[in-house]
């Protein structure tokens, strides 16, 4: 038996390349070693969101971006969190025995409670609870997830194992796996790449509105005039470049640091790159983008599947703590 992994993303609609060096691409290739449960957390979305009147559009252009980055519905279970309601009975079951000093220590809830003072709400305390119980309903043991997610793991695997200490041996503890790739910066070079900071590139763009984001991109601050040399290793094309054009990589830095390439012609070239790269991915979007019913039966046949696993583990839970 393959091991399971579980991963989850909140519906942000179309996905840019952050999403895809970060996470994407590595929730690809873990489809070939372990059974892959991936799942487009709206309700988790409902803590932070105020309108919800994108909920669906976002969820389908997630999921074209998922299927036409490779993830396989014939090899994974690809399904919307809400779709599959016996999360939420688990979440309440694990909130019993789950300490609420553990939760206000949580470093993101105190993120966004600093970011959004008027909405704290309850949900938002109990996230990493309802996280928890993705994760376990599936009896995932393995979580490949970003750097910020490493407490809300560690959190699951103490209420997992708070369940199991008082109820008897049920969930496996999951753990967390990082992605390798450090974490994507934006067109401003400082943030990371995000859509709600406006500084990302999507995948889904055509080549020319590539070639535009790109020019766009804050570079070596140094180099203000065409002459001054520059220095790749601070500068965040040159970072892209990593990604997109390794095979160019020495010859870009050293004609930067002598001022030979200017950054416009640097960016064009990345601008080039990501598009060669990003064709095929374009070719299958596009394709998948006439087919909405498709969309819908991968999604329906991914909760239906998750569904057979949800209802054996919450029975097991109910019963072991005497529920049933
Ligand atoms: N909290 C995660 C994020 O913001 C999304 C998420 C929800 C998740 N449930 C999950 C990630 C379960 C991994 C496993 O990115
Ligand atoms: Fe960055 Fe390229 Fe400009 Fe050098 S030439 S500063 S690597 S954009």
């Amino acid at each position: 038996m393959k091991r399971r992994v579980f991963s989850g993303a909140r519906p942000t609609g179309r996905q840019h390349l952050g999403n895809y060096l970060g996470a994407l691409q590595n929730w690809v290739k873990l489809q070939e070693e372990y059974q892959c449960i991936y799942c487009i957390v709206d309700i988790h979305a409902l803590t932070t969101l105020e309108d919800t009147g994108s909920l669906q559009k976002n969820i389908h252009e997630m999921m074209l971006d998922w299927l036409a980055a490779g993830l396989d519905p014939k090899k994974s279970i690809l399904f919307v969190q809400s779709h599959v309601t016996e999360v939420m009975e688990l979440h309440t079951l694990l909130s019993m025995v789950t300490p609420l000093s553990w939760l206000l220590r949580v470093p993101t809830f105190k993120e966004k409670a600093r970011l959004q003072p008027h909405n704290v709400n309850y949900g938002l305390v109990g996230y990493p609870v309802l996280q928890t119980a993705d994760i376990v309903l599936y009896k995932a043991e393995v979580v490949p997830v970003g750097e910020d997610q490493v407490p809300h793991i560690e959190l699951a695997r103490e209420i997992a194992r708070r369940f199991n200490n008082l109820f008897g041996n049920t969930f496996p503890e999951p753990e967390a796996k990082l992605t390798s790739f450090p974490s994507i910066l934006g067109l401003d070079g400082k943030d990371k790449m995000s859509k709600q900071l406006g500084n990302d590139i999507e995948l889904a763009l055509s080549d020319e509105e590539t070639i535009d984001r790109v020019m766009q991109a804050v570079t070596d601050p140094a180099r203000r005039y065409r002459d001054d040399p520059g220095h790749p290793e601070i500068c965040n094309i040159y970072r892209l470049h990593q990604y997109f054009n390794p095979l160019q990589l020495d010859e870009i830095a050293k004609q930067c640091r002598s001022a030979k390439i200017g950054c416009v012609d640097c960016k064009m070239l990345l601008a080039q790159q990501i598009n060669s790269t990003l064709k095929p991915f374009r070719e299958r979007r596009a394709a998948l983008a006439n087919k909405p019913q498709y969309i819908k039966d991968v999604l329906a046949d991914g909760a239906y599947r998750a569904r057979v696993i949800a209802q054996k583990t919450l029975k097991e839970a109910k019963q072991k703590i005497g529920l049933l």
